[in-house]
């Protein structure tokens, strides 16, 4: 007799959501995860007092009450409001694009005269089917808002001329004639207090967990021990790159401890032009209104990938999505194999998608018995 029902292979959201709702319904789960630490990309490092988002800058939001609901049962959430704020060609805007942002860049005071430039301006440089992301953003918002925001940012973080890069990336460029700075439009937002770690710890406390483990290097030892295997990493990892290697855009972050209580005044400020190598600078403290003497900063560069590093950002474009299909069609195949989470879907999810999928998951599967 196996001595688990689950295996589950990653330790992120996803596979801890899971752990939890198993447990709950009697199912014995053992977690591991190859990172020395439990919670994904979630994780956070304690330094100096401070929460430091390891692998960037987390800030939950949702609409949806039962998610919400959801992740209150296991921390509090404080009322951090996402404000990120632009660095660009010398000049500081406020994020999302609002009525700060068009006075910033025009002087404008009200509604109707920034819809005027903006509508003059995707008159006179929009085009009608965009075939490249300069195009689409051009056709969206207009030359201004695409070169001071958009044009070297995007080149930044995909390496690639905005000319030579696919409209899809950019589907919507949400402008808004208020003079709101709330990046997010959800109801619910916030940082849990402690760090995402509390949740973590929430969801597998009294489950068994192993760190420090790579699935495929006792692949069929810890088969043996469970009925059914959870398998949150790389799908394509999973097949053995049989039809081929799915590619992402990885990032590099640098932390720097810094002897002052406040090195930038925001939790996020963007660096839009080139002149800066760097996409954002995180300061930690300000997602947790921290009064510590010191901070840490943290510099994210966008960096080309390759199998030895993150996977952060699926490329979901034809040809990966064509060989994705492949992988996700043979997943299908046997039942003892469950795949789940943002690299077993090549897909990007924000965390509330990523638990409303492991619940709706576990809510499948519990049925079916
Ligand atoms: P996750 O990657 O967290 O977990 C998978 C785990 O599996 C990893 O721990 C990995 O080590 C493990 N694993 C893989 N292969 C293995 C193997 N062979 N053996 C053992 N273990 C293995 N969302 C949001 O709502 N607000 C935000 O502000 C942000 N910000 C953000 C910034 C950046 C830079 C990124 C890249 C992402 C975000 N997100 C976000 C998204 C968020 O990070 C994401 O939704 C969840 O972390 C995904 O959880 P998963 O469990 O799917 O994957």
């Amino acid at each position: 007799e196996k001595r688990y029902d689950y295996l589950i292979v990653g330790a992120g959201l996803f596979g801890s959501v899971f752990a939890h709702e198993m447990t709950k319904r009697n199912k014995k789960c053992l977690v591991i995860d190859k990172r020395d630490h439990l919670g994904g990309n979630v994780y956070c490092e304690q330094k100096e007092g401070m929460n430091i988002h390891k692998y960037g800058a987390h800030i939950f939001h949702t609409n949806d009450k039962k998610i919400w609901d959801y992740v209150n049962q296991f921390a509090v959430f404080n009322n951090y409001i996402n404000s990120p704020l632009s660095l660009s060609k010398g000049k500081l805007y406020n994020l999302p694009f609002n009525m700060n942002t068009f006075y910033q860049l025009w002087g404008t005071k009200t509604p109707t005269e920034a819809k005027k430039i903006i509508d003059k301006q995707i008159q006179e440089y929009g085009v009608e089917s965009p075939k490249n992301l300069e195009e689409q953003a051009l056709s969206l918002v207009g030359k201004d808002i695409y070169e001071t925001f958009i044009k070297e940012y995007t080149e930044k973080q995909w390496g690639k001329k905005a000319t030579e890069l696919p409209a899809f990336i950019i589907k919507r460029l949400p402008v808004r004639f208020t003079y709101d700075n709330n990046y997010f439009n959800d109801r619910y937002q916030g940082i849990p207090v402690g760090g995402y770690n509390t949740i973590i710890d929430g969801l597998l406390r009294d489950i068994e967990t192993r760190v420090g483990v790579d699935f495929f290097e006792s692949r069929e030892e810890l088969e043996s021990l469970a009925d059914k295997v959870v398998y949150t990493g790389k799908i394509d990892e999973f097949f053995e790159y049989k039809y081929g290697q799915l590619e992402y855009r990885s990032l590099r972050f640098e932390h720097e401890l810094h002897d002052m209580n406040n090195y930038q005044g925001n939790a996020v400020v963007n660096y839009n032009d080139t002149s800066y190598p760097y996409t954002r600078i995180i300061e930690h403290k300000h997602f947790e209104f921290g009064k510590q003497d010191k901070t840490i900063i943290t510099k994210e560069y966008p960096e080309n990938w390759n199998k030895d590093k993150e996977a952060y950002y699926p490329i979901n474009n034809d040809k990966n999505q064509t060989i994705f299909k492949k992988y996700r069609e043979e997943s299908k195949l046997s039942e003892n194999y469950i795949f789940g989470g943002r690299l077993a879907e090549y897909r990007y999810y924000d965390m509330h998608q990523i638990i409303g999928s492991s619940l709706a998951k576990v809510g499948e599967i519990s049925k079916d018995k």
